[in-house]
């Protein structure tokens, strides 16, 4: 009975998760989408404990309880920007889960086993702490490299493509042996054995990944650490954990496939790894000079013109620009020149991230358009307006053959009458990457913190 009524729940979770994804693939619904997810959530933690029929609910509690208030304070406390921070050691968390329940249900009786039916159950623990393994350590080195802890560069071993064929080998080979031994401390050794070689290839698989890749990786090991949940699923006979981990293993391959495109990537080149390891040109080599404006003269710019495209970028989120810059809107708006917006699909620190404060300072869907839509329309604009952007409008993504971005599409601003740059200083972006852009005789460039300078222009503009 109780376990009718567990499944049944279990089938509302799953259908609430797939409504969930569903919400979030639009700004217009992604907070509904986030309600379905939470509400799927709990549903499933209900069912669980209904079918477990209450056994270890103290514990569970406890630790549901603690969880809580660790999980709501680290959610107050994060900054946008450091979203994916949070979600890269959220993953290892999933990994680290999938190897500790792996461990665990192998050191207990599995005696209704036996034939077939072992190998394939010792097969799903494998591969589940292999999963598991790799996820949790890929996922601590993306976390130390999106946080700066560690250098985002690329680190090049010779012969290193050799070196983690060798250790997946390796790993098989431990596997093979692990399923043909009794239970016991030799099928544990060979466990531990396969957990250290996996834990060094996810260091290292990461390792290898250049700056300018993370965003992919960051998804990629989303779509990890859902096939590593399946794994569990599946070792546990738990379909709901079954279909929530293939739900995100496969959503975050096809975003790993979408942002692979959106950069111009090969997913295969991304997971060998070594991108954004050449140098590029350093701003010693771009000819040209450097124009500094002034908020006045940005102001008559923006007040003589009739098309205008606002390219927003990390430096916006960090400078919470993006209300002033709605205001700005609505009064250029007012004053007749046509304002819309251009969005990169890797700009700022996490998909969607742009769009996700647009949003939130209530500038309507409509004006912000993506790279796409909106690239070819920059040779008819008079004002492009860059604010806190930098790799995603860098000419030498596509000009320069050695740059650690190139082959990266990006909005061609340059090509745009005047365009005039946001920001504190000269410093590069992301991707340690000089920007030509800055030299070029129709750019100007607005020094500044982004909040200052626009709240200095909505204020001229208002005069
Ligand atoms: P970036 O290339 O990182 O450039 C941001 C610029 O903002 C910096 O050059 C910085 O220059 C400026 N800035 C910082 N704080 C500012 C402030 N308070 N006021 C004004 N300007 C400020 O950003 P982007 O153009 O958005 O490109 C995104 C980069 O991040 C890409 O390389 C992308 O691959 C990478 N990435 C993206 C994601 C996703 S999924 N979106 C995830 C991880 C990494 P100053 O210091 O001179 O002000």
């Amino acid at each position: 009975m109780l376990n009718g009524i567990g499944n049944i729940a279990y089938l509302g979770a799953s259908t609430l998760f797939i409504l969930s994804l569903r919400g979030l693939s639009h700004p217009t619904s992604a907070r509904r989408g986030n309600l379905y997810g939470a509400a799927g959530m709990l549903i499933a933690v209900v069912a669980t404990l209904i079918i477990a029929q209450g056994a270890g609910i103290e514990v569970v509690l406890a630790a549901a309880v603690i969880g809580a208030a660790v999980g709501a304070l680290l959610a107050r406390r994060v900054e946008m920007t450091q979203m994916p921070q949070l979600v890269a050691i959220l993953h290892s968390f999933v990994g680290l889960a999938a190897v500790l329940i792996g461990f665990t249900n192998y050191l207990m009786p599995a005696g209704e086993f036996g034939g077939a039916e072992r190998v394939i159950h010792l097969s799903e623990i494998y591969l589940g702490v292999f999963i598991g393994t790799i996820t949790f350590t890929g996922s601590i080195v993306a976390f130390l490299k999106l946080q700066g802890t560690i250098s985002g560069k690329p680190l090049v071993i010779p012969g290193r493509h050799l070196l983690n064929l060798l250790v997946l080998v390796l790993c098989v080979a431990i596997g093979y042996r692990f399923l043909s031994v009794p239970s016991g401390a030799e099928g544990i050794g060979a466990l531990l054995v396969m957990i250290v070689l996996a834990a060094a290839l996810g260091v290292h698989l990461v390792m290898a990944i250049g700056g300018a890749d993370m965003p992919v990786v960051v998804s990629m090991l989303n779509s990890y650490s859902g096939w590593a949940a399946a794994a569990t699923g599946f070792m546990l006979s738990n379909d709901l954990l079954i279909t929530t981990g293939a739900l995100v293993g496969s959503s975050g391959a096809i975003l790993s496939y979408i942002m692979c495109r959106a950069m111009n990537r090969s997913f295969i080149s991304v997971i060998l790894g070594g991108f954004g390891a050449a140098s590029g040109t350093s701003s010693a080599d771009i000819a040209g000079e450097v124009v500094a404006t002034s908020v006045d003269e940005v102001s008559a710019i923006l007040r003589d013109a009739s098309e205008v495209i606002i390219v927003p970028g990390y430096g916006m989120a960090v400078a919470q620009a993006q209300t002033t810059i709605s205001e700005i809107t609505r009064k250029l708006d007012s004053l007749g020149v046509r304002v819309r917006f251009g969005i990169h699909p890797v700009a700022g620190r996490l998909p969607g991230h742009m769009n996700v404060l647009l949003a939130e300072a209530k500038v309507p869907y409509d004006i912000v358009l993506e790279m796409d839509e909106i690239n070819e329309d920059f040779t008819n604009t008079d004002v492009v307006l860059v604010i806190g952007a930098n790799d995603i409008v860098n000419p030498g993504a596509l000009e320069d053959p050695g740059s650690p971005i190139a082959g990266m599409p990006v909005l061609e601003v340059w090509k745009a009458r005047t365009v005039v740059v946001s920001k504190r200083s000269m410093a590069t972006g992301y991707a340690g990457v000089d920007n030509p852009l800055f030299y070029k005789d129709n750019t100007r460039m607005l020094f500044g913190d982004a909040k200052g300078s626009v709240d200095a222009l909505l204020r001229q503009l208002d005069a």
